[in-house]
């Protein structure tokens, strides 16, 4: 009999038809040599318990999680790791060989990994850093900045109760500021990342002045569509190093990967340009 070895492995979305993700995975898949696929997963919420607990008997090593599903996943898999208990969310599940489920968030590595790869001299313990918006995103960036040893993270959010619950739930040195403040929160900051929606496709801009910003400061936006925010273009403009968010997508991929096959997978610049040609419309 020839080898039975097939790796599943897939995103679970509702909607999940316009994520990247498998396109990124079964470019590793083919890099690697390892047999599998990844696949889209479109599941309704009241599908998400079943679902999951039926990827040990499909054989899946595991998958992610996207929208809507960060949440509730939570109460379903047997474990959940503490930062990503902390972060609030998990976006990545792994079948242990036992069959249990294990959940983790790797979006914190993704946010570091992209901001190492573009700016390698980056240290978020060199200073401040200003965080705008305090969703989902937020938290696993906030956590990540607290683990590089930022000595303050401002954070300024349009709904200031939801900045409070953050700070409360992540610990550690975190300013809440209200919205009015977010330009001058700017002042003497090493690090400067957007996590609200502002900027997206078919959103307004961010309305921030980076006047008080240093030069120095390296500028990120967790938005990828546009692949260059309107922030990112203005603080590029002015001299400042600035990273979009496609990159943290990618650089989220090899920390699963990891923990899925114990192996990780390279994020080259062919499989960036595969990614922007299929944002851009060309894929
Ligand atoms: P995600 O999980 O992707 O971070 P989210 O939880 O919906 O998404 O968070 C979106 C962020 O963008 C929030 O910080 C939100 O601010 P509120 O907490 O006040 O809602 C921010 N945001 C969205 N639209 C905004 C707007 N028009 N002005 C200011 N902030 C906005």
């Amino acid at each position: 009999m020839t080898d039975q070895t097939y790796h599943l492995l897939g995103v679970m979305g509702w909607p999940v038809m316009h994520s990247l993700s498998p396109m990124m995975h079964d470019h590793w898949f083919a890099q690697t040599g390892l047999p599998g696929r990844y696949v889209y997963l479109p599941l309704p919420p009241e599908r998400l318990g079943p679902a999951l607990r039926a990827l040990p008997a499909l054989n899946f090593a595991g998958c992610n999680l996207t929208i809507p599903h960060k949440l509730k996943a939570m109460e379903i898999v047997d474990e959940v790791d503490p930062v990503a208990r902390k972060i609030g969310a998990i976006s990545c599940v792994v079948v242990r060989k036992d069959g249990s489920l294990f959940g983790t968030n790797n979006d914190w590595l993704g946010f570091l990994g992209n901001l190492r790869e573009a700016v390698p001299d980056w240290r978020g313990a060199a200073g401040p850093a200003t965080v705008i918006g305090a969703g989902g995103g937020s938290r696993a960036i906030c956590h990540a900045l607290l683990s590089e040893g930022a000595p303050e993270v401002r954070l300024v959010n349009r709904t200031g109760e939801r900045a409070e619950r953050l700070a409360a739930d992540i610990g550690g040195p975190v300013t809440v500021l209200p919205w009015e403040a977010r330009h001058a929160a700017l002042d003497g900051a090493v690090t400067l990342v957007n996590t609200t929606s502002l900027g997206m496709v078919g959103q307004p801009p961010l309305d921030l002045t980076l006047d008080a910003l240093a030069p120095e400061a390296v500028v990120s936006d967790i938005i990828y569509t546009p692949l260059e925010t309107d922030l990112i273009l203005r603080a590029r403009a002015r001299g400042n190093r600035a990273v979009g968010g496609l990159g943290m997508l990618l650089h989220q991929g090899p920390a699963a990967w990891k923990l899925w096959f114990g192996l990780e997978p390279r994020v080259t610049p062919d499989l960036r340009a595969k990614m922007e040609d299929r944002l851009g419309g060309n894929g």
